[in-house]
């Protein structure tokens, strides 16, 4: 089945070298499930693949048994050329960018961990000697205050040099949270949200991290297309727990990033297993290894499991993550941390040279 498909592909040509996307080196992944197929296309860092994946589409709906196509890209990790000509990214320009990497969080629905797995991040990236910053950008239920112990932060002040963030084991922050009640929810509009994010992420003395982690909300709405629209985001990562539900949620959450020509660095599987406290046994509760079966078949690094532990939740609690401690969830952070680097360092594009003047 997938090969009929891969055959059709291949007499597309490839726009850089004329030879057949197969034969080019372009698919990452092709695979046909319950009438969905999944390309996984190599995208050049400036090329516009649009036309590519119409022709991609219009060759994949040809086969009988195709009722869907879905198209993921990553970032080409040759070093060569960009296959097509440059573009300028989908994004609003940022004033100037807030950190080295800018790289999103995200899941496809809440509760799968993504503001645990966000803090602990920052915190192996901090434990290993980068300068991080986060921007809690979760609007319906900002949890990082809470992550990094500043619950009782209240406002932002704002200084000659900016809007100052709060700072929690050297860590910047600046959160939603920082700004609401939380006993009184919140009803934020497509633009009002761009806006405060936008406004946090320019105006804000982030102090030129190496990395700004971006716990994004949940879900792929409105809201959530927004904020991938607004902000350059180098790259993103996506939680999710090995249930297939929350593995389509994922998927929804891939397609949105595909929508905003972000790259995806990798998957992480939250709760991957269950670590008795007691014996140390694992309990797959779960299931596992679906995450990194999925990310397989998209063709995107898989960055590590997890596991469900009571140390985990009892720490996200306590206002210190537990990856700037060490430890066997320490490390499954701290490698996380890494690969999600190494693929951001693969995704990365020379950023133009951007002089501020006054
Ligand atoms: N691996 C884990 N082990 C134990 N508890 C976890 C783990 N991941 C998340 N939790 C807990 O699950 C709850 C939801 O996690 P959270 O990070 O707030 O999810 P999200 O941001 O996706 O809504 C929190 O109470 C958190 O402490
Ligand atoms: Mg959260």
């Amino acid at each position: 089945m997938s090969d009929e498909l891969i055959e059709k592909l291949d007499r597309i040509p490839d726009p850089a070298s004329g030879k057949g996307l197969h034969a080019a080196g372009r698919l990452d992944g092709v695979a046909i499930r319950n009438g969905v197929a999944t390309i996984v296309l190599k995208v050049g860092a400036d090329e516009s693949p649009e036309a590519l994946k119409q022709s991609i589409e219009s060759a994949a709906m040809a086969l009988p048994d195709v009722e869907r196509v879905r198209i993921i890209s990553t970032l080409q990790r040759s070093q060569g050329e960009p296959a097509a000509p440059a573009r300028p990214r989908q994004a609003a320009p940022a004033a100037k960018k807030p950190a080295k990497q800018v790289i999103a969080v995200a899941a496809g629905k809440g509760g799968v961990g993504k503001s645990t797995v966000a803090a602990n991040l920052a915190a192996a990236l901090g434990k290993s000697g980068r300068r991080v910053a986060v921007l809690d950008a979760d609007i319906y239920g900002p949890s990082i205050p809470r992550l990094f112990g500043l619950l009782d932060t209240k406002g932002l002040r704002k200084t000659d040099t900016g809007i100052e963030p709060a700072d929690a084991h050297g860590v910047k922050i600046v959160s939603m949270g920082f700004l609401t009640k939380p006993d009184q929810p919140v009803v934020w509009r497509g633009p009002m949200i761009q806006g405060a994010i936008q406004q946090f992420l320019n105006d804000t003395d982030w102090g030129d991290p190496d990395v700004l982690i971006i716990d994004m909300p949940p879900g792929t709405g409105d809201a959530q297309l927004a904020i991938a629209q607004t902000v350059a985001i180098d790259g993103a990562v996506i939680a999710c727990t090995p249930q297939d539900l929350a593995l389509d949620d994922a998927r929804k959450a891939m397609a949105m990033f595909e929508k905003t020509h972000t790259p995806i660095l990798g998957l992480i599987e939250n709760m991957s297993v269950f670590l008795c406290p007691h014996c140390g046994e694992p309990s797959e509760i779960f299931g596992h290894g679906g995450t990194r079966a999925e990310a397989e078949a998209m063709g995107v690094p898989f960055l590590g499991e997890i596991p469900l532990t009571i140390e985990l939740r009892e720490r996200s609690d306590s206002g210190r993550p537990l990856a700037f401690d060490e430890g066997a969830v320490a490390d499954a952070f701290a490698r996380a941390a890494e690969a999600m680097l190494e693929s951001a360092g693969e995704a990365r594009k020379p950023a133009p040279e951007i002089v501020l003047t006054d």
